[in-house]
């Protein structure tokens, strides 16, 4: 006979990087809170965060400064009091990290600074040199498995939210060796992060399938601004190579991009050269590769002291250096690739969702502070501010009474797939490969309609479909997704940001809106 499991807590947090630990750290002890993760607690987005911090710790600096350049970046959708709320909070912030234990790279004693495209003024807090989010992660979880309110699972997958006229009541995961287990909470927080894995090439490590945006999505929660997935400039680019992040840091710090012919092509592209914001970098890089038929750019450190690069970068220079490629002599082959999902959930600026009880806070969230392109190393602080949001709403809607609705009725009865059916290895690399070609940095009417026509073909068998894998499941929340992101990108006949539309190369006041995606029923038809 088959055995129903339930779990309850005060509050379900859906996600182990920046902005679901700091989520639970911020709840008080007399609540119960249960954060899951469908893999390990280390592997997230923020555990792979090179640059690092941005916060306003300078003299020299100012918050309207960091205001401006977050604004700038955002291309006009931004919203400004989310910018100035966020950014006016990061130094509190980084403050409470230091608490929690990080140890952040210093020098003769104060925080050390760099820079990153975008930003006027060196402030950027890192640590380990190039592996702040490796320091940050292993601070914070190590917090929260001393709490004794906090139970930490992982390899817990969240299949979908439960939810009862536009309430969330919790979530239907998967859990070896139980199987299928509800977990049912007075409050849930959503902090699963991105989908750059809709990319063949990205920064992205294999967690990142947009599980949480897809079941917010199912479950009725209101998505925007999808249109917008940024893209990184530099990734390493050589076979083999499981495509390393080279950190922008590294231009903070003066490298140099050239194209193929050892040209420096970003002088001729903007004034802030190889220091402009990633969408316009991304482009001129894709344009060069275009011009040279070649199929990368290379970032140049030669001209730089070598022992303040190998200090600063250890761990671009150890991945590297497995290429056999010496950063302080050889040029680094690279390109850009699929980053940040700007769009998301729209939160509001307490971090609620459009679903009652259900709370968002980090890269699954479109909050308003990125706007149409995100100022690098704005994410973890945008974490850090929202996850605590969340934290302090769940808290007040718990005290305020929330009842624990359990729903005893549900039916497991799942029909299990023929296995052989569909080869979902392959489905996935297919949908990776055709977003890079139809929907990458450069597109067009015409191909994203033939992207749409291939993914909706795609849906059509494969969402209807029970799987009992995680792949499975991982490929239903990718396409998902990418169907969401087209249908957005044709709307937006425009270019602005990180979207950018051969066919409508300049930005349009009557776009200077976002755009909300249409309820799931209606996007699958
Ligand atoms: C980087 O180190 O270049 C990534 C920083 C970011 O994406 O914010």
């Amino acid at each position: 006979t088959r055995r129903e499991y339930h779990r309850f807590a005060d509050v379900l947090i859906i996600g182990a990087g920046i902005a679901g630990i700091r989520a639970a750290l911020e709840i008080p002890s007399d609540l119960q809170v249960l954060l899951i993760t469908k893999d390990k607690l280390r592997e997230s987005n923020s555990s792979y965060a090179q640059g690092g911090i941005a916060g306003v710790l300078s003299p020299e600096d100012t918050f309207e400064n960091h205001i401006d350049d977050t604004l700038v970046a955002g291309a006009g959708l931004c919203d400004p009091a989310i910018v100035e709320m966020v950014i006016r909070e990061a130094p509190q912030q980084i403050a409470d990290l230091v608490k929690f234990g990080t140890i952040f790279d210093r020098e003769n004693g104060e925080l050390a600074l760099t820079r990153e495209g975008g930003h006027s003024h060196r402030r950027i807090v890192h640590a380990l040199g190039d592996a702040t989010g490796w320091e940050v992660m292993r601070a914070l979880i190590e917090r929260a498995k001393a709490a004794p309110n906090i139970e930490l699972l992982d390899g817990t997958f969240t299949l979908d939210l439960l939810t009862k006229e536009n309430e969330c009541l919790g979530a239907l995961v998967y859990k070896e060796p139980m199987g299928k287990v509800m977990i049912w909470a007075r409050q849930v927080i959503l902090a699963s992060g991105g989908c750059g894995m809709v990319y063949r090439e990205t920064t992205n490590p294999p967690v990142a399938t947009g599980d949480g945006m897809a079941a917010a999505y199912r479950a009725g929660a209101k998505l925007q601004d999808m249109e917008f997935m940024q893209f990184h400039p530099t990734v390493l680019y050589v076979a083999g190579s499981a495509r390393h992040l080279i950190s922008e840091a590294v231009r903070g710090e003066g490298a140099y991009l050239r194209d193929v012919n050892g040209e420096r092509f970003m002088l001729k592209d903007d004034p802030r050269a190889e220091l402009a914001p990633r969408d316009i970098v991304s482009q001129a890089i894709f344009r060069c590769m275009e011009r040279t038929q070649h199929p990368n750019v290379y970032l140049d450190l030669s001209h730089l002291d070598p022992a303040m690069t190998h200090k600063r970068f250890p761990g671009i220079a150890k991945v590297c250096k497995t290429f056999g490629l010496d950063i302080t002599k050889d040029r680094i082959p690279v390109r850009p690739g699929a980053h940040y999902m700007i769009g998301g959930i729209v939160v509001d600026e307490t971090g609620r969702t459009s679903v009652r009880n259900l709370w968002a806070a980090g890269e699954v969230t479109s909050s308003g502070l990125h706007g149409a392109n995100r100022l690098a190393s704005n994410s973890l602080i945008e974490g850090l501010v929202y996850g605590s949001l969340c934290a302090h709403g769940a808290v007040r809607a718990v005290r305020e009474g929330g009842v624990l609705n359990s729903v005893a009725a549900f039916k497991f009865e799942i029909e299990p797939y023929a296995k052989q059916w569909l080869d979902i290895d392959d489905m996935t690399n297919s949908l990776r490969s055709l977003m890079v070609r139809k929907m990458g940095i450069v597109r067009s009417k015409e191909r994203m309609t033939e992207a749409r026509q291939d993914v909706d073909f795609w849906c059509r068998y494969a969402l209807v479909k029970q799987f009992d894998t995680q792949k499975g499941w991982e490929l239903q929340n990718l396409l998902t997704v990418a169907r969401a992101m087209i249908d957005s990108a044709l709307k937006r006949t425009e270019s602005r940001g990180t979207h950018f539309r051969s066919d409508f190369p300049t930005s349009s006041d009557h776009w200077k809106t976002h755009l909300v995606c249409p309820d799931i029923q209606d996007l699958f038809g």
